[in-house]
């Protein structure tokens, strides 16, 4: 089993709908993750094409300069996904109480999700629903940093390093057959942890795990 029932396990169970009842117009990380996460866009992600933009908000760090054919919305706040000028489209859904997408089958080129895999609690589900979305050769993006609502995440997420959670992403493509080579890009905080806590920050660090459905 990918993960022991323990490691779902969230400090607040509640329907996670409750906690994403009000819309939050915040940036969840600094300036200098979304640099790096838009260059990612500009260089892996096709223009003209289909963009799925899962647990998705009010902003969107796909370059400006770009233009899809298709950027579909997903998220549980409907007031911060009307807000978001990226999406044609958008649908609200809490994927720890249903996993299947209402999309089609091979209709996406790319699908991206932005400091949020730390809350799913049926990770090989949702992986295997990216894949079934992704067209022969599509990438899917999944991009995090140490912040999180830690009383939403998981515990594999809570207790595990920085290093130990690029590992467990790895695993949740690894788990879906039909993904190929997963690829991990890891820029970690350069300051240690005692400084990061004290807010001698070198900026939030920024890790992006890849794969291609083959
Ligand atoms: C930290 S925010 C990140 C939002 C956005 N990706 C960004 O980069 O700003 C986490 C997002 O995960 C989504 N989310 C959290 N729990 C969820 C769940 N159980 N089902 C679906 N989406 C969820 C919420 O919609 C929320 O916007």
């Amino acid at each position: 089993m990918l993960l022991e029932p323990i490691q779902r396990a969230k400090l607040d169970e509640t329907d996670d709908t409750l906690f994403y009842d009000a819309p939050r117009f915040v940036t969840h990380v600094d300036d200098g993750f979304i640099q790096q996460l838009t260059d990612l866009y500009r260089q892996r992600l096709t223009p003209g094409t289909r963009i799925f933009d899962l647990m998705s908000s009010w902003v969107s760090h796909l370059p400006e300069e770009m233009t899809f054919e298709h950027v579909e919305g997903h998220g549980l706040n409907a007031d911060e996904l009307a807000k978001n000028r990226r999406l044609d489209h958008y649908f609200v859904q809490n994927l720890n109480q249903t996993q299947l997408l209402p999309l089609p089958d091979q209709s996406f080129d790319a699908v991206v999700n932005t400091v949020s895999v730390q809350y799913l609690q049926k990770p090989e589900a949702v992986f295997a629903e990216v894949y079934r979305l992704l067209k022969p050769g599509g990438i899917a993006i999944f991009s995090f940093s140490n912040r999180m609502f830690y009383q939403k995440a998981i515990q594999a997420w809570r207790d595990g390093s920085e290093a130990q959670r690029v590992e467990l992403v790895k695993r949740y493509f690894q788990a879906i057959p039909g993904f190929g080579h997963v690829e991990a890009i890891a820029h970690p905080s350069t300051l240690p942890a005692f400084m990061q806590l004290f807010g001698m920050g070198s900026g939030d660090p920024f890790y992006a795990v890849l794969a291609q459905r083959l």
